[in-house]
């Protein structure tokens, strides 16, 4: 199916990858409706071995990430083209290329002018090197993570990692929203600040967009020693603030940060990041009370939370997923990942949404699925659900 605007789109790839300008390609419009995978996010990463393509497939509830060498990766971009995509869409630090596929089987080939950096980092280069810079970094020696040298300090390793997979798992939702410097991150219940200093510093460093970022946090001592070390290190557009969750005035939300705030404080966090209508709502979730003690099972599946450590498992799942089932009622595209978070448990998950225009298409058959769920476990109501008064 080859035609001259595929092969002039495939050459200019190459070109835009031997330059190392390439920022991102996507392939998008799925040729099968049924298909689970809808969309795939390609960037360029240069490995100890070389310079690869980074391909993450997106399917409905998962991403797969898979790294390709140049040659093998495009092979497979003109398959997935011609087999599974209508369109395919090139950033590149010097020019935007898209491909579109028209009803009628021919291919429309457009250029527009760059609107993307490369903000390559190529961190996967050296084993010590990662998305958040060590050097000359002052929040992480303020914090303790590193040391005067500017290294690791060894009993930090783990936190640093923890960090580093933070920003992994954030920076392709990031780098799909168009992000502007009036956009507004809340990180509620920032605690001692460790993510929240991480992810103000990517996206303005790395992403080089002067986003405003507040921490909440109800713990004064920790609010000012954040406040001091935002200070110290010269970031001005960061901010802590003491207050609640619930209640902690923020002047609005585009993207919504809850990692650990322990129960339903989750659940406060999400229902005032889909009440302000952010753009993307990120939580790890820590314990799940309310749901263990909301359920009571009579039925089949009654011996599945006779034995408490088993019981705690299932609220987990089922706090979780009623969550995810919400988000997605309320019109946000919905992931759940395994997130590691140190300070509680070995594993934990992330659920990140993302607000979608005519998502979801029938809201109502995702609350008969909540429902059929909570009459299974016996559960009057999710927390998250009388916030919303649902
Ligand atoms: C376990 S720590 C997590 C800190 C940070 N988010 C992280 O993941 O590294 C939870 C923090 O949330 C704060 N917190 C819990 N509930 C809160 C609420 N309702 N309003 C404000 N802060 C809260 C606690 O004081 C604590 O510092």
């Amino acid at each position: 199916m080859q035609n001259s605007q595929i092969t002039t789109f495939f050459e200019k790839l190459q070109l835009h990858i031997d330059n190392k300008e390439l920022v991102k390609l996507t392939l998008a419009g799925k040729r099968d409706k049924n298909s689970d995978l809808k969309k795939l996010i390609v960037s360029p990463v240069e490995l100890k071995k070389g310079y690869y393509l980074n391909f993450v497939y997106r399917h409905n509830t998962k991403d797969i990430t898979k790294n390709f060498e140049i040659t093998e990766g495009i092979d497979l971009l003109l398959k997935l083209l011609e087999n599974d995509f209508l369109n395919a869409d090139l950033f590149s630090a010097k020019e935007n290329i898209n491909l579109s596929t028209l009803p009628n089987g021919k291919t429309l080939l457009k250029f527009n002018k760059p609107t993307m950096t490369t903000n390559l980092t190529f961190t996967h280069d050296k084993p010590k090197e990662r998305l958040i810079d060590t050097k000359d970094n002052i929040y992480l020696r303020e914090l303790g993570i590193t040391n005067i040298n500017g290294d690791v300090r060894r009993e930090m390793s783990d936190k640093f990692k923890q960090i580093n997979q933070y920003i992994e798992l954030l920076s392709p939702y990031l780098n799909e929203l168009e992000l502007t410097d009036e956009f507004h991150i809340a990180d509620m219940g920032s605690g001692k600040g460790y993510l929240t200093f991480t992810l103000y510093d990517y996206v303005t460093n790395r992403l080089k967009v002067n986003i405003k970022t507040t921490g909440v946090e109800f713990r004064q001592e920790l609010v000012d020693t954040c406040n001091n070390i935002a200070q110290k290190a010269d970031l001005s557009g960061l901010s802590f603030t003491k207050g609640t969750i619930e209640q902690a005035e923020l002047h609005k939300i585009d993207i919504l940060i809850a990692l650990h705030a322990c129960d339903t404080a989750t659940d406060d966090a999400i229902f005032r990041g889909i009440k302000s209508e952010a753009e993307l709502i990120v939580c790890a979730p820590c314990c799940h009370k309310q749901i263990r003690k909301a359920m009571h099972v009579q039925n089949e599946l009654a011996n599945v939370t006779r034995f408490g450590i088993l019981k705690e498992r299932q609220a987990e799942i089922i706090t979780d997923t009623l969550r995810a089932m919400i988000l997605e009622a309320y019109g946000y595209k919905t992931n759940v990942f395994e997130f590691i978070s140190l300070e509680h448990t070995p594993k934990n998950v992330m659920i990140v949404g993302r607000k979608t225009k005519g998502f979801p298409r029938n809201k109502q058959d995702i609350f008969k699925n909540i429902s059929a769920i909570k009459e299974l476990y016996g559960i009057e109501k999710h927390y998250l659900e009388k916030l919303l008064e649902i």
